[in-house]
């Protein structure tokens, strides 16, 4: 993270190097085109959203990323990097154009919605007027490729003979930069050898990089299909880690077991790994659950669905999460569930973190946004604090009080729900905190804390599998 900026002057030979377009300038795209732009290359962000370029162009990152905004305004200064909403300066740029556009859950159903590459990539090929190399980075269902080149074909001149590649990408929102300047793989997908020395030319930044840092970054070069799939399996196994862990943690909290000493004892086994497997309250944001939804689709459209239904399962777990949480705090505050769930009327709830995880203002499928918006159908007053993502929040659901700083949010609370682990929050004392609230009642959502700790100074504390 934030070391980008702080990094041995990056190596520029820029005489080799392929001019690149990103296509889409989301949280994927922008930090894409910032970080290549910072690799040397010359670059180009395109966007149809005239308020985002504008906000891009003048140096401002329209969303929370750290690190990133310093990056941007480094290298609109160095000349390499700019924005547009002009897609003919695009095409008539770029020898590497790549799709960056969002994939979101269909409305009504599972699948991914495709109309962002449909009209982005329909948009270029008609302003097209040379060769150049069209690159899917966007998460996308097996098979889409192959129906790009088809856009392609139909739309482009022939003579041209544009292609298109594929090359997933894995980064974290909140570790954006690392994970686009020092990733741990670079997979890549080309149909001709002219395509696959120009990936490879892509990439020469990021291997160069990594030489003057002493690392290794592995390629993996592969055909279409094997490139599009990696990125959801990728994911899809990073979910049914998380749901593994916390089917694990209702075990525990049945037995009395504690499922963070269970998920670092098997973590020490190297065939297990210690990653993603923090219990809680489940996984959200813009990715891992559309993703893990959109596989079972395609998985079904393509006639293995059966192989898959154990995913529909990850995501059930995973859904769980919500209304089990809800269960917990009731419990709490001494008002278990009746049939109709709790009636949580008169308790006054301190409700940290509203964003689908740290260091980030995204609040999409955010697992802590939606159990506050359960506890107010319950009738709690929830009073949410967020570092950074409270105006989005706000947005998505206005029905919960905010405010701006810890303390207003603690004051005369009955319970403290600490729901995202923001370092703001990990780091809180339990004796100064007591002073503050109405009921030292604690909600660890996070698992986070020392439960004995926050005992001795008098709080009921509850945990999550512990
Ligand atoms: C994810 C993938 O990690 C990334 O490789 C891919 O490119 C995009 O999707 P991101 O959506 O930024 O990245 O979030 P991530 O850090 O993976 O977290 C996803 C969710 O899982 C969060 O809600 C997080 O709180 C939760 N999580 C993560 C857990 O509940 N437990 C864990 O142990 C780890």
């Amino acid at each position: 993270m934030g070391n980008a900026t702080q990094s041995p002057e990056t190596p520029q030979n820029t005489t080799t190097r392929p001019r690149i377009s990103f296509l889409g300038c989301g949280y994927l795209g922008a930090t894409y085109a910032i970080c290549f732009a910072e690799l040397g290359y010359e670059v180009v962000g395109y966007d149809v959203d005239e308020a985002k370029i504008e906000a891009f162009s003048a140096g401002t990152v329209p969303f929370h990323e750290p690190g990133l905004p310093e990056l941007l305004k480094k290298n609109l200064d160095s000349g390499r990097l700019r924005f547009t909403t002009d897609v003919q300066a695009v095409a008539d740029f770029a020898d590497v154009h790549f799709i960056c556009v969002g994939t979101p859950q269909r409305p009504g159903d599972h699948g991914a919605d495709l109309s962002y590459i449909e009209a982005a990539v329909t948009e270029l090929s008609r302003h097209l007027n040379r060769k150049c190399l069209v690159v899917g980075k966007s998460t996308v269902p097996v098979g889409t490729a192959t129906w790009v080149q088809q856009i392609i074909d139909r739309h482009a001149p022939a003579e041209l003979g544009v292609e298109v590649g594929w090359s997933p990408e894995f980064l974290q929102e909140s570790n954006a930069m690392h994970d686009v300047l020092r990733p741990n793989r670079i997979v890549y997908a080309a149909q001709s050898e002219w395509a696959s020395k120009l990936l490879r030319d892509v990439h020469k930044g990021i291997l160069e990089l990594a030489a003057v840092e002493d690392r290794e970054v592995p390629i993996v070069e592969t055909d279409l299909s094997t490139a599009e799939l990696v990125k959801v399996a990728a994911n899809a196994y990073l979910s049914t880690k998380i749901s593994f862990i916390n089917a694990m943690a209702d075990l525990c909290e049945t037995t009395g077991g504690d499922i963070t000493d269970l998920a670092r004892a098997i973590g020490y086994d190297a065939r297990i790994g210690n990653k993603f497997l923090r219990a809680g309250i489940g996984f959200g944001g813009g990715c891992l659950p559309k993703d893990l939804r959109a596989l079972v689709t395609r998985a079904g459209e393509l006639g293995v669905g059966e192989s898959f239904r154990f995913l529909g399962e990850v995501d059930h777990i995973n859904s769980r999460r919500r209304v089990h949480t809800v269960r917990a705090i009731a419990e709490l505050v001494d008002r278990p569930s009746g049939p109709a769930g709790p009636n949580l009327e008169g308790v006054r709830v301190a409700y940290l973190g509203a964003t689908f995880k740290p260091d980030t203002d995204d609040i999409r499928d955010s697992p802590a946004l939606a159990i506050a918006r359960k506890l107010r159908q319950a009738r709690a007053e929830v009073v949410v604090y967020d570092p950074e993502g409270i105006d989005n929040a706000k947005a998505e659901a206005p029905e919960l009080t905010y405010v701006k700083t810890l303390a207003e949010a603690v004051a005369e609370a009955d319970a403290v729900c600490a729901m995202v682990p923001w370092e703001e929050f990990r780091t809180l004392d339990p004796e100064a905190l007591g002073q503050q609230v109405a009921q030292r009642r604690l909600l660890d959502g996070m698992n986070a804390y020392d439960p004995d700790e926050w005992r001795a100074h008098g709080w009921s504390y509850r945990g999550i599998g512990r």
